[in-house]
């Protein structure tokens, strides 16, 4: 294996608050180590389109609070392609790229895993992504702002559920996975979470309905995960209309704004950690690798194992929204 000298680094797939705080802390960890270190514009495509440019410490100051991704980002039909592959792994050997730091969710790792098997080059990833879909860590970076806009967003929306006595349903992100659904009604006080891990398993409007729900209460908020699997809050609210006409239901889909905003402390604290760490695990000749963090300690998590396997989500947590929102 040679001696990495310099890394390419780039954000790819939906942004998510902390890719900048990923950048920073990647780019000012590879100085520290006396790396070079190039910026790839717009994800994978950048290194199709030749967009790189060389990153010292200043092209990194003042963004740790920023949301979005000072990079940009973009999903790149191309680079699913060998053919835009080659093209991308040409434009690293123009620039004397020799290890990849990717920061992105599930497709993005995919990519890189793909690209880093053809070519035999060092790839790290970081969970950048505010759905938590990664396994083999905590939390990904972005989840933890998305949740946090999440509650601002509930918060504002009970007021008029309780003034009106209504039946709220708020569709939040999250692709195929209920973290956001879940831990958002649980921290807003919502009184049930619809997730697509158990769509399969009991009609879940059905058994908020049958909890007597109206006994305590006559507003109330239900969180929908979006996904295929649910058929997202449109679809219940339909179904209230029609299978319980007395209850007066209104929908709010909150949609891209859950992607925006200032990172919150603890994405900001979890991006600088990881990204040190990336820089840190090309210095020890990792490769193919996401780094995460479980049980507050940094580990290396094989590509293979972050993207097949599915992160599971805590039962405790489902019971626990249950016995409080009675
Ligand atoms: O993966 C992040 C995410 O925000 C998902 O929660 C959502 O399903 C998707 O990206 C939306 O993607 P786009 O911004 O391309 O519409």
């Amino acid at each position: 294996m040679g001696i990495v000298k310099c890394v390419g680094i780039l954000t790819s797939g939906g942004d998510a608050p902390g890719m900048n705080a990923a950048i920073r802390a990647v780019t000012r960890a590879a100085i520290y180590n006396g790396l070079q270190v190039k910026g790839i514009y717009r994800g994978y495509r950048g290194l199709i389109t030749d967009e790189i440019v060389e990153f010292k410490s200043q092209n990194v100051s003042n963004i740790i609070q920023l949301g979005g991704t000072i990079l940009k980002t973009a999903r790149c039909k191309e680079f699913t392609t060998p053919e835009g592959r080659k093209i991308a792994y040409e434009a690293m050997q123009r620039h004397g790229i020799d290890a990849l730091v990717i920061i992105g969710g599930d497709g993005s790792l995919t990519g890189a895993r793909i690209f880093a098997q053809e070519y035999n080059i060092p790839c790290i990833g970081l969970p950048g992504t505010i759905d938590n879909d990664l396994y083999g860590t905590d939390t990904t970076i972005g989840y933890d702002t998305a949740l946090n806009t999440i509650l601002d967003a509930v918060d504002k929306i009970r007021d008029t559920a309780t003034s009106h006595d209504r039946l709220f349903f708020v569709e939040v992100m999250g692709r195929d996975a209920g973290f956001l659904a879940l831990n958002g009604a649980i921290a807003s006080g919502a009184e049930a979470a619809i997730i697509p891990e158990f769509s399969t398993e009991v009609d879940q409007l059905e058994e908020f309905i049958k909890s007597g729900f109206r006994k305590s209460k006559n507003s109330s908020i239900v969180i929908v995960a979006e996904s295929e699997l649910t058929g997202g809050a449109m679809h219940y609210a339909e179904r209230v209309k029609n299978e319980y006409p007395q209850y007066d239901v209104r929908v709010t889909i909150l949609g891209h704004l859950q992607r925006g905003g200032s990172p919150t402390a603890h994405d900001r604290i979890l991006a600088s950690r990881l990204g040190a760490a990336a820089i840190d695990a090309i210095m020890e000749d990792q490769r193919n690798v996401m780094i995460g963090i479980e049980n507050d300690e940094i580990v290396y998590v094989p590509f293979s194992k972050a993207i097949k396997n599915d992160k599971p989500i805590k039962r405790e947590l489902v019971n626990v929204l249950r016995a409080l929102s009675i």
